[in-house]
């Protein structure tokens, strides 16, 4: 067996790593050879050998123009955008919530990321962030998954993606919840692939211990490949939403507990304009603001990522003086199913991009283990919106952060993204929807509201009765029954 393997990673020039063969038991021998025969080598050194070619959108952002554009409700900024046809928010949400009501939108949430910024040592989906009631991340989408499917009388099938690094404590904490009171069976776990880390100097793949293979999730766009994947019965994750009667699948990733779920006007935005694939975006605050540029070149949508984008782009400026690149794209999406379907038929219709980063690994002549203080590994990595250019009336939707957007991404105590401020953004937002449905909410109390209990401002009229004071911290929820 051993020497098979040898003879195939010598011709990529990847023979160390069975540098340690002889030290392993049968178990750890057997593991490190699934790993080797997981890995296409030929992939990742033509990713190496190419890794200083310049990205694509380099070139692009010369010819970048801003994307077409609706506003969702709740925006109040008067700029105006570039739009294919009008279509009202009203008219948005009435198609929307009839996609819902026919049962045609099936929703899909990605937590196969390490979240090494958080330095949390679970999956980030188990970080208690609700500010009051401590609920997990995954409690809140899964609580307003079920408020929707309430809402709109179907079972919502919910794809849920992990990877290696948080597959089976994910599956552990949702099994321990009773997924949160959804019904197990239209919960679909699935794990995405992996690529190996390689050394920045040599392109070698790195061991993290001496039997294995330092291996990191393939990115969030590793989802088209997961979810197309066909399991021993010959059925896809897609498969199984088709059989469904799925037509339209909403997307968005775990760090946001602002998310609106299956917003009516969000999918109706999508379905009225013939759009394959929809971003909600966010109004730029400034020209470097650290996110993805959605942009327009030649009628199709394009992510020009914030360090890619040349600072003299960035800058320019309509004659009001609004920012011509301006859309921050938020990763929470539409795709139409048939979209992504006809994308997994086409080979690297996503392609690799690489981010440099500080792996511990083993040295291969000691077999002691390095922690390196600078970034010392390449690592590959899919990403799901550079599926844009190839979708059918791609356009934006303007959200505004408050109502939609605060992502938990950094350690405790960091200025920005961190558990402090995205838990004031909770009891901001509940706060202000108290307030408007007429409620006395005294400063600096903590709030938080359940999805179960209410989603919107009126929802919380229906609730509570105008002139309620709110003294101390409050944690309104309703119990739930299936
Ligand atoms: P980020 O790029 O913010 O990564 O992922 P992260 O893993 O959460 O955090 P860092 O960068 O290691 O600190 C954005 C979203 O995409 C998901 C994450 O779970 C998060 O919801 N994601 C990321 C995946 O599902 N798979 C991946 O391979 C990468």
């Amino acid at each position: 067996m051993k020497n098979d393997m040898l003879e195939n990673l010598k011709r990529y020039g990847q023979e160390h790593l069975l540098t340690f063969w002889e030290l392993l038991s049968d178990l750890e021998r057997c593991k490190l050879k699934d790993q080797i025969e997981s890995i296409d080598f030929s992939l990742v050194n033509y990713l190496y050998a190419n890794r200083n070619v310049p990205v694509e959108s380099l070139t692009l952002a010369d010819l970048a123009s801003d994307p077409p554009a609706y506003k969702f409700s709740t925006v109040t900024d008067s700029v105006s955008c570039k739009q294919r046809k009008p279509i009202s928010s009203k008219e948005a949400a009435a198609a929307g919530e009839n996609m819902l009501r026919c049962g045609k939108v099936g929703a899909i949430l990605v937590a196969g990321g390490q979240g090494t910024r958080l330095g949390f040592n679970h999956p980030k989906g188990m970080y208690p962030i609700g500010p009051v009631s401590g609920a997990s991340l995954f409690q809140i989408h899964f609580e307003k998954m079920l408020a929707v499917s309430k809402r709109y009388g179907y079972q919502i099938p919910y794809g849920i993606m992990t990877s290696p690094a948080t597959h089976n404590e994910t599956v552990e904490f949702l099994k321990q919840n009773n997924y949160f009171n959804l019904r197990e069976d239209d919960i679909f776990i699935f794990c995405q692939g992996t690529m190996p880390a390689v050394a920045i100097d040599s392109g070698k793949v790195l061991l993290e211990s001496k039997g294995g293979i330092a291996l990191s999730p393939d990115g969030h766009g590793g989802m088209l490949k997961a979810v197309t994947r066909k399991n021993d019965k010959g059925i896809s994750i897609l498969d199984n939403f088709k059989q469904r009667g799925i037509e339209y699948l909403f997307y968005n990733q775990i760090d946001n507990p602002l998310v609106q779920i299956c917003s009516p006007e969000f999918l109706g935005y999508h379905f009225l304009s013939d759009s394959e694939f929809t971003c909600q975006v966010i109004r730029k605050r400034f020209p470097t603001d650290r996110v993805g540029n959605i942009v327009e070149v030649n009628d199709r949508l394009y992510v020009i990522e914030y360090i890619d984008l040349p600072e003299a782009v960035a800058c320019q400026t309509n004659s009001d003086g609004s920012l011509k690149i301006w859309a921050g794209s938020i990763a929470v999406h539409i795709f139409n199913v048939e979209f992504l379907e006809r994308m997994s038929k086409i080979v690297n219709s996503l392609s690799f991009h690489i981010a440099r980063k500080r792996v511990s690994f083993i040295d291969i002549s000691t077999g002691k283990q390095i922690k390196s203080d600078k970034e010392n590994a390449i690592k590959f990595e899919r990403f799901i919106f550079d599926l844009l250019p190839f979708a059918e009336n791609a356009v934006v939707v303007e959200v505004d952060p408050f109502n939609h957007y605060s992502p938990l991404k950094n350690v405790s105590g960091s200025l920005s993204d961190s558990p402090e401020t995205v838990k004031n953004n909770i009891t901001a937002l509940h706060t202000d929807w108290l307030r408007k449905a007429g409620a006395i909410v005294e400063p600096k109390i903590p709030i938080e509201i359940s999805p179960l209990f209410a989603d919107s401002i009126e929802s919380v009229k229906q609730k509570i009765k105008a002139g309620t004071v709110f003294n101390k911290a409050a944690y309104l929820s309703t119990p739930s029954r299936n």
